[in-house]
């Protein structure tokens, strides 16, 4: 019940803002997945389960080598891009110089576009981008195409999805949409690139920071990988499964009020927050106790043997 409490907690914070931070979470290998688990099953992607984010001689992606990467989301050539995303460092060396990670609120600014350029957001809203990962040298190739504009809209025109990694868009659409697209598209990468309200942070052992994936961009700052060693593990949640999650959670722990969509949100810039209830610890705590109890038992029944027999 209190693991639940604290889990809770974690989950409404990230309803909120968008992104949250848990320090002095346990260091073992597989960490993420255990906590992960604790909201829904793992988002499996082409990298797997859980990944890790480690600098590699021949990387398969920049994000597995020393480069910095520009604010993006991930996964964005899958139908159903990731909601969630986990990244726990388990390992980051003074030695290693850079590598701080960036973040910033999609949403608030897909919004302040709309407001002083429509005709640039409208434009982002209809011209398609493509987005594909294509790779054949691995043990299960991909070659994996999403095509869609920038911005989703409802019915009634409200922003509903936002699909944007400047590193893996293409253009394939009519001629006479090119030069109004790539002038939008200018627009709106500027906004994103020179934004005021990119959080960044140097990530300790032991930070697991959570955020969702379709509402907060993330980037990185090149490192240097010859000393030290920078080491995050990975995994994502789908989006519906955490917002069910933390509609029962509402229901059974809260005040049943509903889970308002998730990747709507934008009424305020993603706020990192750091949560000191620590839901793995919880469970540490657990079963330190029961032994402690137990040793405490068996030392009192050996304690009451030993006075009975001596005073014999
Ligand atoms: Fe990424």
């Amino acid at each position: 019940m209190g693991a639940d409490l604290g889990l809770y907690e974690w989950m409404c914070h990230l309803a909120e803002r968008g992104i949250c931070l848990i320090k002095n979470v346990p260091l073992e290998d597989q960490t993420v997945a255990r906590i992960t688990e604790r909201i829904a099953p793992i988002q499996h992607t082409i990298y797997g389960e859980v990944f890790d984010v480690i600098s590699q001689p021949q990387p398969i992606n920049a994000a597995y080598s020393p480069v910095s990467l520009a604010l993006h989301m991930d996964q964005v050539m899958y139908e159903n891009a990731p909601g969630l995303q986990l990244l726990h460092c388990i390992r980051f060396d003074p030695d290693v110089v850079g590598g701080e990670n960036t973040f910033a609120d999609v949403f608030e600014l897909a919004h302040e576009l709309r407001e002083e350029r429509p005709d640039y957001f409208n434009t982002l809203a209809r011209v398609p981008v493509t987005m594909s990962t294509v790779h054949y040298s691995r043990d299960y190739p991909v070659h994996m195409t999403c095509e869609r504009p920038i911005f989703g809209l409802d019915g009634r025109g409200e922003l509903m999805t936002i699909n944007y990694h400047p590193m893996m868009a293409e253009i394939n659409t009519l001629e006479e949409d090119i030069e109004a697209f790539f002038e939008a598209y200018k627009y709106f990468y500027r906004m994103v690139h020179s934004c005021e309200s990119v959080y960044s942070i140097r990530m300790e052992s032991g930070d697991l920071i959570s955020f969702n994936n379709r509402r907060v961009l993330h980037g990185r700052a090149a490192f240097s990988s010859q000393k030290g060693m920078r080491w995050l593990q990975g995994a994502y949640v789908e989006l519906s499964e955490f917002q069910s999650r933390l509609q029962v959670f509402h229901n059974t722990l809260g005040d049943g009020r509903p889970v308002t969509r998730l990747v709507v949100i934008a009424a305020a810039t993603a706020v990192v927050v750091v949560v000191v209830v620590i839901i793995v610890v919880v469970e540490v705590v657990v079963v330190v106790v029961v032994v402690v109890v137990v040793v405490v038992v068996v030392v009192v029944i050996v304690v009451v043997v030993v006075v009975v027999a001596v005073e014999k």
